[in-house]
């Protein structure tokens, strides 16, 4: 099958490059012409582990991009959209959802045949039947449901793990405005076999994407307001923990008498508070949705509420230690948002280091890969380094942010320094007694 994807951030080349993986031929779209060139060239613009692989597999075959959308959709039957839905500071921002909509509409209008139109971006719940639809209808001055298709399909792909996470999905859900449009998408999904595959109307696809992701940020800030609990009556969070998922509604046990340990555990654990570019950004169009249409959500906007106020908690247990951080030197290790990408959208990181700055401490923010994406908020105002060791020279306080694989080196390293640095954990990555000075978020 012959696809088009517009948009080629983290979904859009995901999707395309697995797409043309799983045996049909796409042509990603993208406005910005130096994304075209490095992936006509084989360049990932993004970091995702076995991207660079695929891309080398397929570009030049099945897989290739252009500037020029009208092309794209003339050649393909089926088009993705996958633009970014930021959250503008009152509602969710639709206006790349409605520059491509429109765009499409435009080709629609001098193309035959039964072409279906995908939304795959996150979208607040009837942007596709009552934003998209309309645009493609105006714009191609043709009928929908008659003419051309029109469906929805949220994507659950994580950062760090996309490829796996698409080519292998847990499930696929296919939100369609008639049975024509669920036919093409189920054609477009054939290849993926032993997947659970649900079909059901845009509307309910698009809440399903924000239910999915609103019940993990939810963990999340609960796990942190436990732990901040925890922190205030004297225990300590991570036991408390292990006491809540030993429960076997959690954590059932197997046949040969082991533990399931349901990966969503690792959500219900106190840490810096979530980023990235969907659960902050999603559960804020959701609430502001909700509010819109007279359901006020108390839950999710206390979700947001605590998850704001977390990051600040970091840099409470580093007052803590040091009094005045004024010329003080700080570590921040990681600027990611989570581990294995280098997205810095929403990162924890970044009001940490923002608070750091403030205080007029001389912070040093190691990454491996995730550098870039902070420098324009920072500039010269704190260094950069790729060198772990590099980074801990001549420091006095050392702030673990992002779980990189390798910060399991630190107890050492801290071990061999000559003066020791306190440690702020905001991970639990590690046992209190690793370090001299340890202070472990939750503790
Ligand atoms: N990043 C994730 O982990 C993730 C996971 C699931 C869903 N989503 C959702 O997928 C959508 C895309 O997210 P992303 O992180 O891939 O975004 P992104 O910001 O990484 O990429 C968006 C791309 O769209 C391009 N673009 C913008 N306007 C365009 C236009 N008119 N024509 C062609 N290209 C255009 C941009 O140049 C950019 O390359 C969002 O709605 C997001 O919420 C993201």
């Amino acid at each position: 099958m012959k696809i088009s994807v517009v948009g080629t951030g983290y979904v859009g080349l995901v999707s395309g490059a697995c797409l043309a993986a799983k045996g049909h031929t796409v042509t990603c779209v993208d406005i910005n012409p130096q994304r075209v060139e490095d992936i006509n060239n084989g360049i990932p613009p993004i970091h995702e582990d076995g991207l660079p692989e695929l891309m080398a597999e397929h570009v030049g075959t099945s897989l290739k991009a252009t500037g020029d959308l009208r092309e794209a959709v003339m050649d393909s039957s089926a088009s993705l959209i996958a633009v970014g839905t930021p959250y503008k500071g009152d509602e969710i921002d639709l206006q790349y959802i409605r520059a491509v909509a429109t765009q499409i509409g435009e080709v629609l209008a001098d193309k035959d045949g039964y072409h279906v139109v995908i939304v795959k971006s996150t979208v607040v719940p009837g942007t596709t039947e009552d934003v998209v639809l309309p645009l493609l209808e105006e714009a191609s001055g043709k009928k929908a449901g008659v003419d051309f298709g029109v469906g929805m399909n949220p994507e659950f792909l994580r950062e760090g793990v996309a490829i796996p996470d698409f080519m292998d999905p847990d499930r696929i859900v296919m939100g369609g405005i008639d049975d024509a449009t669920l036919a093409v998408m189920a054609e477009m999904y054939a290849p993926f076999t032993d997947v659970d595959k649900m079909t059901t109307t845009p509307r309910t696809a698009e809440m399903i994407k924000y239910t999915a992701n609103s019940l993990l940020a939810t963990l999340i800030s609960f796990a942190n307001e436990i732990g901040n609990i925890s922190s205030a009556v004297g225990v300590d969070v991570i036991e408390v923990m292990k006491g809540v998922h030993l429960d076997h509604r959690f954590n059932p046990i197997l046949d040969d008498g082991g533990r399931l340990n349901p990966s969503f555990l690792s959500y219900v654990m106190a840490g810096p508070g979530f980023g990235g570019s969907c659960f902050p950004k999603d559960v804020k169009a959701l609430v502001a949705h909700g509010k819109a249409r007279g359901s006020f959500p108390h839950v999710l906007d206390a979700v947001i509420e605590v998850n704001e106020r977390q990051p600040s908690r970091m840099v409470d247990l580093l007052a803590g230690h040091v009094a005045d951080l004024a010329g003080t030197n700080v570590s921040v290790l990681g600027c990611a948002f989570k581990p294995g990408t280098d997205d810095v959208r929403e990162s924890p990181s970044i009001p940490i280091i923002k608070a750091l700055v403030d205080a007029g401490a001389n912070v040093t923010v190691h990454d491996p890969i995730a550098l870039d994406g902070i420098r324009p908020d920072f500039g010269d105002t704190i260094s950069y380094t790729t060198d772990l060791d590099e980074a801990l020279a001549d420091t006095a306080a050392v702030m673990v942010v992002t779980t990189w694989p390798e910060y399991k080196a630190l107890p050492e390293k801290v071990a061999a320094m000559a003066a020791q640095p306190v440690v702020i954990d905001g991970r639990r990555m590690y046992a209190p007694d690793q370090f001299e000075n340890y202070e472990g978020i939750g503790r």
